[in-house]
């Protein structure tokens, strides 16, 4: 959700903050930007779409400049153009790029429209370079200006500035949205994700919300909330170029899908016994903690909320604890009744879901039992504010479509499960049976790649199609719908999921010979019925492909049946999920998407 840079340097910074934007373009990609503090102005470059044509540009114009910022953009106010591309400029001189969501924008925008700027964007953050160029022309400093204009704006920002009279310098402000400092040797850098300056920043310094940062090539200078200099601790942030890198696949996705046996081997490695999760695995004290548990709240977004809901039957099975899960955009808003020892559980790939955020903020005024975040980036702003914690450990994903974060998020989940059950000292068979299951998951999803060649038999057909079924029972209902939305987020193929019972309710009206239906038929209790149900497609000439096993094997006529790896009770999930990954990535590339950046979407949603 847009990426910000800055960087100030003894030597030239244009290639560094490509680079940079490269490495966060996951974050949007409707347009990019750069502007150079040069000897006699700032030179500034905007273009449309990706980073690659703004690079295209930087050849042509070959700029040079010790410091600049930059910025890759996931339009939410006005459309992508040139004129809402960052950065934006006050008067030439004062240069913004900024991440998040200025809530009162309309009366700023009155206001400098009043005091005679003239504002040329649609966009919120515009209105910030104006208003720190406001407040400089009455304080003079640049660092006081921008703390003047800070106390104006509600909502959420990261902000990288520069001043044509500040040659050498990069100012910075943190509001619950992404940024850190990086130090480097003569040269220092802000940015929203360190994987953009990791190749030259030697340490790190994570802003809190209400800081500000002076750096220039040789100092960095942060100043708290209330304007007091402080001192940050030094973090190291693991981020090497093997995680940045395709490494010799097609896409991201694909890469990051076949990482999947190593991320989950991650997630459980140093946390499984013999047969049981290891204590207090959720942090210190969680697992006296956890025998208080007796209901769960999950909140989470997209596929981290499927993750939830796939865990449910967990929860209610190995420790009988009754969920409740809610899209967290929605939680906050329906004013939620918390019953005596609810735990509150939020779950993100990124840590920094402007809607889970908040939700977590919301729960923590409410009587819940504590905060457990399942997240996969240490330094994020989730893995920071909750009280107890798992990092998933699936190394950075890049790809807009989620796929070794939701494997590593189930197996997390699963140890959730495990680890109250054992605080409350219930069902020792079942915790003994979902480790096992656990650790043999890594193999059974490197066995579930063998499928590729039965998915490449069917790839075509539903390439071809507009629309599709997909059908599953139980967790596999859920699995069902994390499968139709990677369909539908990288190949734009219109895909719904049901659970297979309500189909008679409804959908089965849909089902001809142009909607493919793809089924989940594990072998669990619901087996039978979900066969009967895959009946009423084949009756009514629907094509099926089914992905099950030895006694889920239905003659079909028209489609496929797909046999899977023989799984665990508790490790299925986890296994089904690969071969609908596969299916997903491989009708877009038969399509032609651009499937690592499916169009609108982004990967860190930072906005509400
Ligand atoms: C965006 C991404 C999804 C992701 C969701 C939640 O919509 O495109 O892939 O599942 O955000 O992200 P989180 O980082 O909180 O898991």
């Amino acid at each position: 959700m847009c990426g910000i840079i800055g960087a100030t340097s003894s030597r030239s910074v244009g290639k560094i903050l490509i680079k940079g934007l490269q490495l966060m373009e996951y974050r949007g990609y409707d347009s990019a930007g750069i502007a150079l503090n040069q000897k006699e102005q700032v030179f500034r470059l905007r273009a449309l779409g990706k980073v690659s044509n703004l690079e295209e540009m930087m050849v042509e114009h070959k700029p040079k400049a010790k410091t600049g910022i930059a910025h890759t953009r996931w339009a939410t106010h006005g459309e992508p153009s040139e004129d809402n591309a960052h950065p934006h400029g006050s008067n030439d001189e004062v240069y913004i790029v900024h991440n998040g969501i200025i809530e009162n924008h309309e009366s700023i925008r009155a206001r400098l429209k009043k005091e005679g700027y003239k504002i040329i964007s649609q966009t919120d953050s515009e209105l910030i370079a104006h208003l720190i160029h406001f407040y400089k022309q009455k304080l003079g400093k640049t660092t006081q200006a921008m703390i003047e204009a800070t106390k104006e704006l509600k909502g959420a920002y990261s902000i990288a500035v520069i001043d044509k009279d500040k040659k050498g310098k990069v100012f910075a402000a943190r509001q619950k949205s992404p940024l850190l400092i990086g130090r480097g040797i003569e040269e220092n850098f802000v940015a929203s994700d360190p994987l953009a300056i990791a190749s030259v920043a030697e340490g790190f310094y994570l802003l809190e919300d209400g800081d500000f940062a002076e750096i220039s090539k040789d100092k960095i200078k942060i100043f708290d909330e209330t304007s007091k200099e402080v001192q940050r601790n030094e973090t190291l942030i693991e981020a090497t170029a093997t995680a940045t890198s395709r490494g010799g696949y097609k896409h991201f996705m694909e890469k990051e899908i076949y990482e999947q046996p190593e991320s989950v081997g991650n997630t459980i490695n140093g946390r499984l016994g013999e047969n049981d999760v290891l204590n207090n695995i959720f942090g210190l004290g969680s697992s006296d903690a956890f025998k208080e548990v007796k209901r769960i709240q999950f909140v989470a977004c997209g596929t981290s909320l499927h993750a939830a809901k796939t865990a449910r039957k967990w929860f209610e099975d190995i420790c009988e604890t009754p969920c409740y899960i809610d899209f967290a955009s929605e939680y906050r808003y329906r004013n939620p009744l918390v019953e005596e020892n609810t735990l509150f559980v939020s779950i993100s790939q990124s840590g920094e879901t402007a809607d889970t955020l908040a939700a977590l903020e919301y729960a923590k005024s409410k009587e819940y039992l504590g905060a457990v975040s399942i997240c996969n980036v240490p330094t994020s702003t989730m893995a920071r504010d909750a009280d107890w914690k798992m990092f998933t450990n699936a190394g950075p994903e890049i790809g807009v479509a989620s796929t070794k974060a939701f494997t590593t998020q189930l197996a997390a989940l699963l140890m959730l499960a495990i680890s109250i059950a054992k605080s409350q000292d219930i069902n020792k068979d079942k915790r003994a049976e979902a480790t096992q299951d656990l650790r043999n998951t890594p193999s059974l999803l490197q066995e579930a790649f063998a499928l590729k060649a039965d998915i490449d038999q069917i790839t075509e057909n539903i390439a071809s199609k507009n629309n599709a079924l997909y059908l599953g029972r139980g967790m596999f209902f859920s699995i069902a719908q994390e499968g139709a939305l990677k369909l539908k987020e990288i190949s734009y193929i219109h895909a719904e999921a049901y659970p297979a019972g309500e189909l008679k309710h409804g959908p089965l009206a849909l089902v001809d010979d142009k909607i493919p239906v793809v089924a989940l038929a594990p072998e669990d209790s619901l087996v039978e019925k979900l066969l009967s149900n895959l009946e009423e497609v084949k009756a009514r000439g629907g094509t099926l492909y089914v992905f099950g096993n030895a006694k889920s094997k239905i003659e079909i006529k028209r489609g496929k049946f797909i046999k899977m790896p023989e799984c665990g009770t508790y490790n299925a999930p986890i296994v089904y999920t690969v071969p609908l990954q596969l299916l997903a990535y491989e009708v877009a590339c038969h399509r032609g998407t651009d499937l690592d950046q499916p169009r609108n979407l982004a990967k860190s949603v930072t906005v509400e």
